[in-house]
């Protein structure tokens, strides 16, 4: 694994295409820090089993040549669209731009009428082979017009967050989309459960982990990105995958919140992961209801 030239940097920066919550970018600076060096053993592969839209990911296709790449995610939508742009990235522009083209001119009123009639259209259709471009293409639309890019289902499965309120919401970035797809052709991209990424991993592999955070308190709760639960048994599951591809040679980090910001004696995640280094960084969290709780906290680095 080398790091590459500035100048291809600055040709190939790829960015997230949708915007999500628990989005990594503000994290970035720190996340890189622990990326391997080049000197160390040499990791030729990267794993990340819990993509969402990739912060990390995507610093990693514009400037680090790992030559085998696995992203996961458990939700059905944002993975088929990953490989949607990586299929068909062509057919997907075309759908965009013409949804891009037909909602920016259009006043508030017919924003709304059209926006609400997309996401009937993504909710009564399902996913299938001859479905995949349209309802990315639907999915990328409704995620840059809804509120805050959130991603939220109710019980039924069904999208529900209501329109943002953007003045020109970027619908279609092309060049961006052609750059991912051509970056992404050598990724494996799965849909499940991150513990399925454990064939892929090995002592060449670094591993990002970036789990639904534990929420700080009642209120502050957002882990809601499918109608699953990730409640504190499952990050007692991760844990004990995070042990396992750790004994297993793979170098691994770990994202979580801090739950020491709301409760000092709260040692959930510094017992969890005693045998592991533990580091508190400095953070502003995006999505909060509360305008007073955008305060900066600290949120937890965990490294083998
Ligand atoms: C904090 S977000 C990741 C954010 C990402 N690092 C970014 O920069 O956008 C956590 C992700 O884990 C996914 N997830 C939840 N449970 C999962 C599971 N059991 N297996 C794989 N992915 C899961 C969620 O769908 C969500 O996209």
């Amino acid at each position: 694994m080398s790091n590459r030239s500035a100048k291809e940097t600055a040709e190939n920066s790829l960015k997230p295409f949708v915007k999500w919550v628990g989005g990594k970018s503000q994290l970035i600076t720190e996340l890189e820090k622990a990326i391997p060096a080049k000197n160390e053993k040499t990791y030729t592969k990267y794993c990340e089993p819990m993509v969402g839209g990739g912060a990390l990911f995507f610093k990693i296709l514009s400037e680090y040549d790992f030559k085998d790449l696995y992203i996961s995610d458990i939700n059905p939508e944002l993975v088929n669209a990953y490989r949607v742009v990586q299929r068909n990235a062509g057919d997907l522009i075309q759908k965009l731009h013409e949804l891009q083209t037909r909602f920016l001119p259009m006043d508030e009123k017919s924003r709304k009428f059209c926006y609400y009639a997309i996401r009937d259209k993504f909710n009564s259709t399902s996913l299938t082979k001859a479905t995949a471009t349209e309802k990315a293409a639907h999915f990328i639309f409704l995620n840059k017009t809804c509120f805050n890019g959130i991603y939220r289902v109710n019980r039924k499965g069904q999208f529900n967050v209501p329109m943002g309120a953007y003045a020109k919401p970027a619908i279609c970035d092309e060049e961006n989309l052609r750059n991912i797809n051509k970056a992404l052709q050598r990724a494996e991209i799965v849909c499940g459960d991150y513990s399925l990424s454990r064939k892929f991993i090995d002592d060449n592999t670094f591993v990002y982990l970036d789990p639904p955070y534990r929420p700080l308190s009642e209120t502050s709760c957002f882990t809601s990105y499918n109608a699953e639960n990730f409640d504190d048994n499952e990050q007692l599951r991760l844990s004990k995958f995070f042990k396992k591809i750790s004994d297993s040679g793979a170098k691994v980090i770990l994202s979580n919140s801090d739950p020491k910001n709301t409760d000092p004696e709260d040692s959930f995640f510094d017992e969890m992961y005693k045998s592991y280094k533990i580091e508190r960084v400095s953070a502003t969290r995006m999505i909060n209801s509360k305008a007073d709780k955008r305060g900066r906290i600290t949120e937890l680095l965990i490294s083998n």
